[in-house]
């Protein structure tokens, strides 16, 4: 049976590139037969993580729904911005607000525990948001997702990508690829 693999981006900006990258990783597995599909957070808003809100109102809805889509996922593919040399707020909070258990007996890190996950990033600067890979990398091991080694982060993100959103370089190409079959192999 294939795999279901979510797509999402750290970024809720309307012009995003790692909503771009995150766009073209969903292509690339949907290609490869792949069973993938493109989360927008925008579609999802939350508030700010507090536990007095949860203890006062419980989860949101829209934390109840995307969680539903995460427990019924295999693994998952990230494209976070670098914010600051971490991940930004909006995947922190997301991450908060999914990793709490909603249900009475509900098993801990239910849509998280023994997932898949590969993480990528992109940047207008140097360095392709290279180091908001580590932060996520270890938040995510914490949680118990088991994460693809291999990596990319794209420099010069304003030019990656072609007007179809598809990644321009070959090489970039190639190791998403890579990236994507070993995290339908892992999930
Ligand atoms: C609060 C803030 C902090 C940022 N910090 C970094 C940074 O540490 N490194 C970096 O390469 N870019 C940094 N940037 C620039 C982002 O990489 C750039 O805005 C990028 O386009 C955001 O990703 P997006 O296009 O997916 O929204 C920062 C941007 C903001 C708003």
């Amino acid at each position: 049976m294939s795999k279901r693999i979510l797509f999402l981006s750290g970024s809720t900006r309307k012009d995003s590139y790692n909503t771009l990258l995150a766009k073209a990783a969903c292509k690339i597995a949907s290609q490869k037969g792949i069973d993938a599909e493109f989360i927008d957070l925008a579609e999802y808003p939350m508030p700010l993580f507090n536990q007095d809100i949860e203890a006062e109102s419980g989860a949101p809805e829209t934390a109840k729904l995307l969680k539903e889509h995460f427990r019924n996922a295999d693994g998952f593919f990230i494209a976070s911005p670098e914010y600051n040399s971490t991940i930004t707020p909006i995947l922190k909070n997301t991450i908060d607000w999914l990793s709490r258990p909603y249900e009475k007996d509900e098993p801990r890190l239910v849509c998280f525990d023994n997932k898949a996950a590969a993480i990528c990033a992109t940047s207008p600067g140097g360095l392709g948001g290279l180091r908001a890979l580590d932060p996520l990398r270890l938040l995510l091991s914490h949680i118990n997702v088991n994460v693809v080694g291999q990596q990319l982060a794209i420099p010069s993100a304003h030019e990656a990508f072609d007007a179809n959103g598809d990644l321009k370089s070959e090489m970039h190409n190639a190791i998403m690829s890579s990236i994507v079959d070993t995290l339908a192999r892992i999930a």
